[in-house]
């Protein structure tokens, strides 16, 4: 091998080096952040997130009811209708309570808002009331399956909003 050779290949080994020395420290100062959650949620697509008991129900009821219209965890976009509910969406920019009419009494006056302002078809799927079909805990499950989809600085600008418009519960 040439000493040009030889010293590039020396460059790039080196490359490589530091590479791996700059992963193993990341994961070693972030990975436990990443790995399963003790204090407050994760976002669905971490590694190791547990679901707690109400998450998981209200996962089931979101398949069961609400994923063939908004969609899952991941894809679409701010633009899309019906809206995305995932970290793409715009649903993390609401309340609790003003998300938990919705899917207890159906498209409101905030909806048909926005319908208007995306000119959509006047046959264009409505948001169905879900009052007769789901109680308010499981409206509660679903809403805690939802808060998953979102990243966490878009849990906390929600939090912070529901404690603002919200009534104390
Ligand atoms: C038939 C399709 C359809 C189904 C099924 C459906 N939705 Fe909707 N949803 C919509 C549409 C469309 C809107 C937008 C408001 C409108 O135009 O009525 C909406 C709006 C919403 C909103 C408020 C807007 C926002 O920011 O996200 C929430 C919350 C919501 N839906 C939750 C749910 C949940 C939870 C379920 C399942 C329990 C569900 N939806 C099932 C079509 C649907």
């Amino acid at each position: 091998m040439s000493v040009r050779g030889g010293f590039a290949l020396g460059v790039v080994g080196g490359v490589f080096l530091a590479l791996a020395v700059a992963g193993g420290t990341w994961f070693l100062l972030l990975g436990p952040q990443l790995a399963p959650r003790t204090a407050g949620p994760g976002s669905l697509g971490d590694p190791g997130l547990a679901l707690s008991a109400q998450e998981r129900r209200g996962e089931a009821l979101y398949v069961a009811n609400c994923v063939s219209c908004h969609g899952g965890p991941t894809g679409g976009s701010m633009m899309d209708y019906p809206p995305r509910h995932n970290a793409n969406g715009h649903t993390w920019h609401h309340p609790d309570c003003g998300l938990a009419k919705v899917i207890r009494d159906g498209g409101d006056e905030m909806t048909q808002a926005m319908r208007e302002m995306m000119a959509l078809a006047s046959d264009a799927p409505t948001m169905p009331a879900f009052k007769d079909r789901l109680s308010p805990a499981d409206i509660e499950a679903v809403l805690s399956y939802i808060r998953l989809m979102w990243t966490p600085q878009q849990r906390s600008v929600q939090a912070q909003v529901t404690r603002e418009q919200c009534a104390p519960r």
